[in-house]
């Protein structure tokens, strides 16, 4: 990644540490490679991620390794082995960087991909779901993304959901075998869930009107999604129930969200999440609640309106600079005093004065300063606005006033 697309990612990221701090998240840095075993027990074997996505290898002991498809199960296994989850309280971490998924890549969609990830241990309450999703939101307020739709879902808990997979599975086993896929014809009798998360159209289109897991959710959970939408309609964010979003991994439980655009091709989502309350336990530490979710940065950065990359505030050219070697001293001087005055900028390659203005042009620098013998004998410098094409002068005795003039 070269020019803008590198200065959207770390605007992106920056952006990000800010706001997601702002609530109490503090960075975490997790590796890459992960045994593959960590990723079978938490994303779950029936997942595409798990089936067919994954980047596994055996190490120089055989050891089997994979490449991080998702950044949350090696948050938790950090987060355990650290000795945080034992300690309990509630810990609130950020991480991003890339993530690798065997996928068919297309616009939106890459085996090399990045993501924003922020997970929460240790609160179990419907607010903290709303406040994670709201400060989502605000984050993509913020970051100028609006066009966009939050879709939110409740999956229920090991209590409710059994009888929901029942129900699930006789309306799928009802169904002509020819309505689903292969895929989902397996996956249904192991996963019935699976199937609601299907892109193959005849999947999407005979599960319309499959049963709806709200209607199966315990009072318990009920209750909780009852709560976390209270607190969305407090934080005034607006959202969609949607009642077929199960999410691609099979670690979630209760609420589960996605935000999507229509403005990144067939891509739509932007980032999902949701609540994940057995998997700290299943993955060998204590008993805690945890909520998170990820946003995948090429996404994103697809739909960032304006170009972030910074510009250079001068470029310097000097005349006759190459042979003329005061006009040369004391480019490198006044770009040196204003470098040290937070301004960025450069000096021209040498060459003739059309090629030097030539490279001030494609510098995007917002101000081109000229100096040449003349300039140097008057102790002046000419400056120029590559924007408005505007032209003055300024004693070069003064950085305060040039740096002044062009901040
Ligand atoms: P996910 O829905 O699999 O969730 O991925 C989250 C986001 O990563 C997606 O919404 C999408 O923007 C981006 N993404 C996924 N695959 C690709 C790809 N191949 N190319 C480009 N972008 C992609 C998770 O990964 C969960 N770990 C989220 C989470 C955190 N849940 C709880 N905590």
């Amino acid at each position: 990644m070269f020019g803008a697309q590198s200065a959207a990612f770390t605007f992106l990221e920056n952006r990000a540490r800010d706001i997601f701090g702002r609530y109490g998240y503090e960075e975490l840095r997790t590796p890459i490679l992960e045994h593959t075993e960590l990723f079978c027990r938490s994303i779950g074997e029936q997942t595409d991620v798990v089936q067919k996505e994954m980047y596994t290898f055996p190490d120089r002991k055989d050891r089997s390794l994979t490449m991080r498809p998702e950044a949350t199960a090696g948050v938790v296994r950090a987060y355990i082995e650290s000795g945080r989850a034992k300690e309990g309280g509630v810990n609130k971490l950020f991480t991003c960087g890339p993530m690798f998924r065997y996928e068919r890549p297309q616009k939106g969609r890459m085996r090399q991909f990045h993501q924003l990830n922020c997970e929460c241990f240790g609160a179990a309450e419907p607010a903290l779901d709303a406040e994670v999703i709201s400060m989502l939101m605000h984050f993509l307020r913020d970051i100028g993304i609006t066009d966009v739709k939050l879709l939110i879902n409740s999956l229920g808990c090991e209590k409710c959901r059994p009888a929901y997979r029942t129900a699930l599975y006789d309306y799928l086993r009802s169904l002509d075998p020819s309505a689903l896929c292969e895929d989902c014809r397996r996956r249904m009798e192991i996963n019935p869930l699976r199937v609601l998360d299907c892109k193959v159209q005849t999947c999407i289109d005979h599960t319309i009107n499959a049963p709806r897991i709200l209607d199966h959710n315990c009072p318990e959970c009920a209750a909780h999604f009852a709560g976390v939408r209270d607190f969305l309609a407090m934080a005034e964010v607006d959202y969609v129930i949607n009642h077929k979003l199960v999410r691609g991994l099979d670690y979630y439980c209760r609420t589960t969200f996605e935000v999507v655009s229509n403005a990144v091709g067939s891509q739509d989502s932007i980032a999902g999440g949701g609540r994940y309350d057995g998997l700290i336990r299943q993955l060998g530490g204590p008993d805690s609640p945890a909520f998170g979710f990820a946003c995948g940065m090429e996404r994103l950065a697809l739909l960032l309106k304006e170009n972030v990359e910074k510009r250079l505030d001068f470029f310097i050219v000097a005349m006759d600079g190459d042979k003329n070697a005061e006009v040369g001293k004391s480019a490198f001087r006044i770009a040196d005093q204003l470098r040290k005055n937070g301004l960025g900028g450069e000096i021209a390659q040498p060459g003739g004065f059309k090629g030097k203005m030539r490279q001030a042009g494609k510098s995007g620098a917002r101000f081109c300063l000229i100096i040449g013998p003349d300039e140097l004998a008057a102790g002046i410098v000419s400056v120029k606005n590559m924007d408005s094409g505007e032209q003055f002068s300024k004693s070069s005795a003064s950085t305060a006033d040039l740096v002044n003039a062009i901040s």
